[in-house]
């Protein structure tokens, strides 16, 4: 069975201060019945990989180049960031493809490399409003799965974040019915790809939104084993209910 994934998304968010809430979550979730991931500024990876290294908590990176090492500045590797003690990577997520100008092909470029250096790379997609009032959710999902997903992918080294772009920040999120069918549609065209062992070994996870108060209702939706959570994965007091229904569900 694999293990359901709750994952952390502090975005530019969090100093030494914030670090405390990852011993309150630690303490609240000492032997999870699913996995846990933290991802922090790229600041705080150090630290945060120290602090939570006995216990059950994973640390993540939020990006990284798809080079090993050069002249990049600004940029962070993904051995740079496994160095650091960061087992996994988001990648692609939409702030980066829309403030970075990412597109599908860096986006599996960057698979690529954090797979290299043995990191889980999280990978990032979802619909614009404009894209989903026009009817073409589907279209954009298969496009950025297609090309942003590397050959390789296996349940170990890979997750797919269904994240629609309306729905992150802005308190709105998709009904049940629309989350089921982007979540049957990955499924079903990951099996295409993998055949449906490997298919089935992905975790996919929504996010936009996702709070104490709407957790429990996603996580009964069909093909979703987990969640990618950005506002209410700063506070343990709201990232703490989220994995106690993830682990209920
Ligand atoms: P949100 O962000 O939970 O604050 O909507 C989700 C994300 O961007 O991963």
């Amino acid at each position: 069975m694999k293990r359901k994934l709750a994952a952390g998304n502090w975005k530019m968010n969090g100093t030494n201060a914030t670090l405390g809430e990852l011993q309150t979550l630690t303490a609240a979730h000492p032997d999870p019945r699913i996995d846990i991931l933290i991802c922090p500024p790229a600041t705080l990876i150090v630290q945060a990989a120290a602090l939570t290294a006995d216990g059950p908590l994973m640390i993540g990176g939020q990006d990284c180049h798809t080079a090993p090492s050069g002249a990049h500045t600004g940029d962070i590797s993904a051995p740079m960031l496994a160095d650091a003690g960061a087992s996994a990577v988001l990648i692609g997520h939409s702030e980066r493809r829309e403030n970075h100008h990412e597109t599908n092909a860096l986006v599996a470029d960057k698979a690529t490399s954090a797979w290299s250096a043995g990191l889980t790379a999280v990978i990032c997609l979802g619909e614009t409003l404009a894209q989903r009032e026009a009817a073409q959710t589907l279209d954009v999902i298969a496009t950025q799965l297609d090309a942003s997903l590397p050959g390789g992918a296996t349940g170990a080294n890979t997750v797919i974040a269904y994240e629609p772009v309306w729905a992150i920040g802005t308190g709105l999120t998709p009904t049940t019915a629309q989350i089921a069918e982007v979540h049957d549609f990955l499924r079903a065209r990951l099996a295409d790809r993998l055949g449906e062992p490997g298919a089935n070994a992905i975790r996919l996870l929504y996010g936009g939104s996702v709070k104490p108060a709407n957790a429990a209702k996603i996580f009964a939706i069909s093909n979703v084993d987990g969640a990618l959570v950005g506002g209410a994965s700063l506070k343990s007091s709201d990232f703490s209910p989220i994995i106690s229904a993830l682990e209920q569900a």
